[in-house]
């Protein structure tokens, strides 16, 4: 008799049948409500509280493994056989309260089905959320078409780990906005594609959707990083990609209290590459198999975390990106400034498409005018490199820091900091000159902000 005709072993199916039935049912209700109340409460409703000795926020699961009824349940838990977490690194209550969240606010609206994968950080979910159609299996001839314009870690990752270390042919695009490049470099080699929108810290804005159609059309994925709008404004899968990620470490966790990344996939990815089970539902696909072997696992506590930041996140991003665009005009008309870049500024080349793409959820029926155009811009410096550099020592209210998507505002100078490593060349391609600061606008009242900025520019000579 083999273990799968085992008796016990039905009845544990049985319960997890169910146990799948009542997931489903707390998704179908959430997929009802509107974009706030999902962020708050996800899918932690009052019977899993009551399943949770009464908890109204979501306990942090802090140990490493499940503790199991019997040998059957074991095995079936751990053959994916019936919804079980079993062991931290493969899955966790606490993350996937994140992970159920996430998928529900990605697809908000779109009438998709959406799964998601939380990983240790921003770097870990595109890793996890591109290697998996890097398989020689399929042929060890392979590209990948990727938008230039995009954080310096993914830069190196694609560049470094998948092109000069494993040879994979990278085809970056550099002008992400002119779709025929893309369609230019997209061939039957290629295996995923690839755009940053807006991107870091260029604040390039790709049309996602007419990507979307380009990739399709070559029957392969496209994978948009969204971290800079987050689902507050910006949906990428209801325009037609296939996978997105995030680092969660920026505005979806803005309290700065935790490094993540997530993936969300819709059912049905594009890919000629990958099994069956990689199209159909490619986030727990990763999440249970690739996810599970490499190990980037979300600590629980971070998890935690990343919640109690998500339940404000219209609010934020509503917020952050009114204060942008204030900082956006002031610096715009400053002398001491050659240029400003931020999608919200009708001279921006990036504000037709971001005005069409991105639009603060729920606003129509609020707001009225339902554009926002996120919390990050870039400025560059009348009197270059030096000049941003004083400028940028002489700030006393915004943050230095190699960070953005934060409550506290921060700049940096990506040239010598985040997009260091990947060298003259990578930054033209990149469009990251050595005078252009990058500015995170933060929840500050944007007048105090504007007056830290007056007095470093008026304090550097730029006036
Ligand atoms: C757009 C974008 N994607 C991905 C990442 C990587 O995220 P993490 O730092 O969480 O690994 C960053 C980090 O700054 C980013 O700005």
């Amino acid at each position: 008799m083999t273990v799968m005709e085992h008796d016990a072993l039905a009845a544990v199916r049985e319960a997890g049948a169910a146990e799948r039935a009542r997931l489903e049912a707390r998704r179908a209700r959430m997929r009802r409500m509107r974009f706030d109340t999902i962020a708050v409460h996800g899918v932690y409703d009052m019977e899993e509280a009551l399943r949770n000795q009464g908890a109204i926020v979501e306990p942090v699961y802090a140990g490493p493994a499940q503790h199991f009824a019997s040998s059957d349940a074991m095995q079936a838990a751990l053959a994916y056989l019936v919804p079980a977490w079993a062991y931290s690194r493969i899955a966790n209550p606490t993350v996937a309260y994140v992970e159920e969240t996430l998928a529900l606010l990605e697809s908000y609206g779109s009438g998709l089905e959406a799964s998601a994968y939380v990983t240790s950080s921003g770097m870990s979910a595109i890793h996890m959320a591109t290697s998996p159609f890097l398989d020689v299996r399929h042929g060890t001839r392979m590209n990948i078409v990727a938008g230039a314009r995009c954080y310096g870690g993914t830069f190196m990752l694609f560049s470094q780990r998948y092109g000069a270390e494993r040879g994979t042919d990278v085809r970056w695009v550099s002008d992400v906005g002119d779709v025929s490049a893309w369609e230019a470099l997209i061939d039957s080699e290629t295996r995923f594609v690839f755009v940053e929108t807006p991107s870091n810290p260029s604040l390039a804005v790709a049309d996602v959707e007419a990507l979307a159609a380009v990739a399709h059309r070559h029957a392969v994925p496209l994978i948009v990083d969204a971290t800079v709008a987050t689902p507050a404004l910006l949906r990428p899968l209801a325009l037609g990609a296939d996978i997105v990620v995030h680092s969660v470490s920026k505005c979806l966790g803005a309290s700065g209290a935790a490094i993540a990344g997530v993936l969300v996939s819709r059912g049905d990815v594009v890919s000629w590459t990958g099994p069956d089970a990689l199209r159909e539902d490619f986030a727990t696909y990763v999440k249970l198999l690739p996810g599970r072997d490499h190990g980037p696992a979300l600590a629980p506590a971070s998890a935690a975390s990343v919640l109690h930041d998500l339940r404000t996140l219209r609010a934020r991003a509503d917020q952050m990106s009114r204060g942008a665009l204030r900082v956006a005009q002031f610096l715009e008309a400053h002398p001491g400034v050659d240029r400003v870049r931020y999608p919200g500024l009708p001279s921006d080349p990036g504000h037709g498409v971001a005005s069409r793409q991105m639009r603060l959820v729920d606003a129509e029926a609020r707001d009225g005018a339902p554009e926002r155009f996120g919390y990050l811009l870039g400025f560059e410096v009348a009197g270059g490199p030096m000049a941003a550099r004083r400028v940028f020592d002489r700030l006393g209210l915004v943050f230095r820091a190699t960070d953005l998507g934060r409550v506290k505002s921060v700049a940096t100078i990506p040239a010598i900091s985040t997009h260091q490593q990947q060298g003259d060349v990578g930054r033209v391609l990149g469009a990251v000159p050595e005078d252009l600061v990058r500015l995170s606008v933060g929840c500050e009242h944007p007048d105090d902000l504007i007056a830290d900025l007056d007095q470093a520019l008026a304090g550097a000579g730029c006036m």
